[in-house]
């Protein structure tokens, strides 16, 4: 069992069907429960988190992860709030002092601080109403991948030529990533279910190796045909030809198309342009953050240096090496061809007047 939980739910009481990383649990202690990201592949767990404590432990060790997962938790986590200072009897103030607490639990994926803030604008109206919001936006983000997987295929079709196609991708952007389905793996399974998906080249994603634990474990259950490599390798497999498209995730997309996403996906975004692919970030419109003029004034979340000088928890460098584990990067918008939302899709790399007109012709 993983640690700082109050309880786990044995896999028989989860629902059978699709992947769901994160949902809503009645009970004993109603909380927001996980498919812990931590133990994948080798264990299939869930846990409850029932506390502020266990959401932001949870959030923290990666137990749940990835833009939309974490806007989901945000949401359903402002309810586990309401229910703990009820359970508790709190001090008037510490709900607005235990949500802030949620909501920067991690800095980069826009859609945390986004969903906290919109389930808080309910609180007013009590944890059921807060709940059914979440339910609303956990249900939007499943139409959200659907439409924008579709449009993205689409997309990259009409600018490729060899089928069926070899995608490379980064991170896991699957159904575990976000409510169901996915973004940047979503795109691929479109593909794969259009019959015109050859393979998935996982890069492992270094150091918590998202892609050789998470990205290979959803494409093995589906049968889907994929290699994993080493993300070193990424430059050479795209100048010897073997990737016809990469397509990734997104943390944050700033306002004029700059994208922060895990670290390693700027080396994607270099080789793919040196090789002449195409380059595309797929997200739901939950992570275009306007508000945000571009890629500097992104908060790149910095991890513990043991994630980076260690390996499967032992450390296996020197006694006196320090590290730099930066958790994501930021892609300039010259470098990416695409930015595919559910709203319709961006081409920051046409310059600059045409991403900041698109944006806005497709903002809500
Ligand atoms: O540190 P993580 O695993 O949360 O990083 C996740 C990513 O970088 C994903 O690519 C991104 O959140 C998009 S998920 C659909």
């Amino acid at each position: 069992m993983s640690e700082g939980f109050a309880s786990v739910t044995a896999p028989d009481a989860v629902p059978a069907g699709p992947v769901r990383a994160v949902a809503w649990s009645d009970g004993p202690v109603p909380g927001v429960r996980f498919l812990d990201q931590t133990v994948l592949p080798e264990r299939e767990e869930y846990v409850v988190a029932d506390t502020v404590d266990a959401l932001v432990d949870a959030i923290g060790r990666l137990v749940v992860r990835g833009a939309p997962a974490l806007g989901a938790t945000g949401a359903l986590g402002v309810a586990v709030v309401l229910l703990q200072a009820e359970r508790e009897g709190w001090a008037a103030g510490r709900v607005g002092t235990e949500i802030e607490r949620l909501r920067t639990a991690r800095p980069t994926a826009v859609n945390l601080a986004w969903a906290v803030d919109a389930a808080a604008e309910r609180v007013g109206r009590g944890a059921a109403a807060v709940l059914s919001f979440a339910h609303e936006l956990i249900a939007a983000d499943e139409r959200a991948n659907r439409a924008l997987s579709a449009l993205g295929a689409d997309w990259i079709l009409a600018r490729t030529t060899r089928r069926p196609l070899r995608v490379l991708t980064h991170c896991n952007t699957g159904a575990l990533a976000a409510t169901a389905w996915g973004t940047g793996l979503g795109v691929a399974r479109e593909l794969n279910d259009r019959g015109l998906l050859a393979e998935v080249r996982v890069n492992e994603t270094r150091p918590l190796l998202q892609g050789t634990r998470l990205t290979a474990w959803e494409l093995a259950r589906e049968g889907i045909p994929h290699v994993v490599q080493v993300d070193g390798a990424t430059a050479s497999a795209v100048a010897r030809g073997l990737v016809d498209v990469a397509i990734v995730g997104a943390d944050r997309v700033a306002a004029n198309g700059d994208v922060a996403n895990k670290i390693g996906t700027l080396g994607v975004a270099l080789a793919c342009r040196d090789g002449g692919i195409p380059f595309v970030v797929a997200a739901p419109w939950s992570t275009v953050d306007l508000a945000t003029s571009d890629g500097g004034a992104i908060r790149v979340e910095q991890r513990a240096d043991g994630e980076v000088l260690g390996f499967a928890g032992r450390r296996v460098a020197p006694a006196g090496s320090g590290a730099d584990n930066p958790a994501f990067d930021v892609t300039p918008a010259r470098l990416v061809d695409a930015v595919v939302t559910e709203r319709g899709i961006v081409e920051p790399a046409a310059g600059p007047a045409q991403a900041a007109e698109r944006f806005a012709e497709l903002a809500p």
